[in-house]
């Protein structure tokens, strides 16, 4: 990880933490789920350059303030504790820079950033400015993944050998996303950051990183779809790679445009399988209602133990990670579950596997991409 430390010491919010939502697009009705009922956030700005966006949000915080900028709110003089960064990735540094330049904490969604510099200047200026930022992972508060690593870290599988992450991305079921939020998605994939790999694998490339730590060499394929006349997703797609500890992970993305997946949300059907030299432990869903069998199966000894009662509603990660955010403002306990030093790594990864799919899948080390 980066040696730079900025899981630094600040001085815990002792009220409720006053927070500004900045983008009120799709994501905002699952990061949401965080303030709802919460007696330690008080919602008191919404900002979107959209109009329409800011009064349908002000329905669910009527006391609200909406605004079109990060720069009306500041000069509005309404005192701010801690925003929560919703808008397209291509946007983070300069939302990011401008929301701690007001001296404001800030929660960030994924992906960090598109390139190394870029992180590396968000990283700078929340040191210089002394505040928090941090880039959720949802994912690592989803409870069948939590109980996963509860099981790989107890041993009860014995040494891991190897794990396998499965991700299809199917074209029907779900909920309707407006074209809005896939327009500026499907114009980065233009510029090779596509919505599957990047985008959406951004969370199992975190999910590799915080289950067997950091990572020694990737190899990648990453392949290239034309789903509709000058629409391209970046699948096939096959990923391989080595943890300093020994442990190999393999991932693929597989495109399955005509697949109905019953879900709430996106149409994803994801699995993780962990393989140790006694049993393996698997969970078969995820963000979509793929695999209607337990959310977790642990199999070792010639028996099967599966899990019934975990919550693997996926949108549920979002409220437990955001009361983990508000928590951590309240009481000044990490860690932040993630900071920029983690976030960064995750972006390492990924750049590793570009360089690595560019160059006919050679084996390349996250710490020397140049990216
Ligand atoms: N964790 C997850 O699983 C997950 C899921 C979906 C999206 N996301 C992330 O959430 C972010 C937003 O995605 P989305 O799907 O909601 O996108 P979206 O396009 O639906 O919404 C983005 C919103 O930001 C607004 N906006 C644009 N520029 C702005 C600015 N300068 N200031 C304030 N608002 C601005 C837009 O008007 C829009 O309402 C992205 O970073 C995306 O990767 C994460």
């Amino acid at each position: 990880m980066d040696s730079r430390e900025t899981d630094s010491h600040f001085t815990p919010i002792d009220h409720p933490v006053r927070v500004a939502i900045v983008g009120l697009g799709h994501v905002y009705e699952l990061n949401v789920r965080a303030f709802l009922d919460n007696a330690d956030v008080e919602i008191i700005a919404l900002v979107d350059p959209s109009i329409e966006r800011q009064h349908q949000r002000q329905a669910d915080w009527p006391s609200a303030k909406t605004f079109a900028s990060v720069e009306l709110l500041a000069s509005s003089g309404l005192e701010v504790d801690a925003v929560e960064v919703l808008v397209p990735w291509t946007l983070h540094e300069e939302v990011v820079t401008a929301c701690l330049a007001n001296g404001w904490h800030v929660n960030l969604q994924k992906p960090f950033a598109l390139d190394l510099a870029s992180a590396s200047r968000m990283t700078d200026a929340a040191l210089r400015q002394n505040r928090q930022l941090r880039i959720m992972e949802n994912y690592l508060f989803y409870e069948p993944l939590v109980k996963l690593k509860e099981v790989v870290d107890s041993g009860e599988l014995g040494e891991i050998s190897g794990y396998h992450m499965k991700m299809v991305a199917s074209g029907r079921g779900g909920w309707d996303v407006p074209g809005s939020s896939y327009d500026w998605r499907f114009e980065q994939a233009w510029l090779g950051r596509g919505t599957l790999f990047f985008d959406d694998g951004w969370h199992k490339l975190s999910t590799a990183l915080w289950l067997f730590g950091p990572v020694e060499e990737v190899r990648a394929w990453i392949g290239d779809t034309e789903i509709i006349p000058g629409v391209s997703v970046d699948a096939p797609t096959t990923v391989s790679w080595e943890h300093t500890n020994g442990v190999h992970g393999v991932w693929d993305i597989t495109l399955a445009v005509d697949m109905y997946l019953r879900s709430d949300y996106y149409t994803n059907d994801e699995r993780w399988e962990v393989t140790g030299r006694r049993g393996f432990a698997r969970v078969n869903r995820c963000t979509a209602r793929g695999l209607q069998q337990p959310s977790l199966e642990v199999y070792r000894d010639g028996e099967m133990r599966s899990f019934h009662a975990l919550d693997d509603d996926w949108g549920d990660s979002f409220r437990d990670s955001g009361q983990h955010w508000i928590n951590y403002l309240r009481t000044g306990k990490g860690p932040r579950l993630w900071g920029p030093e983690e976030a960064t790594e995750v972006l390492r990864f990924a750049l590793a596997a570009y360089e690595s799919s560019a160059q006919q899948g050679i084996g390349v080390n996250p710490r020397e991409t140049k990216g």
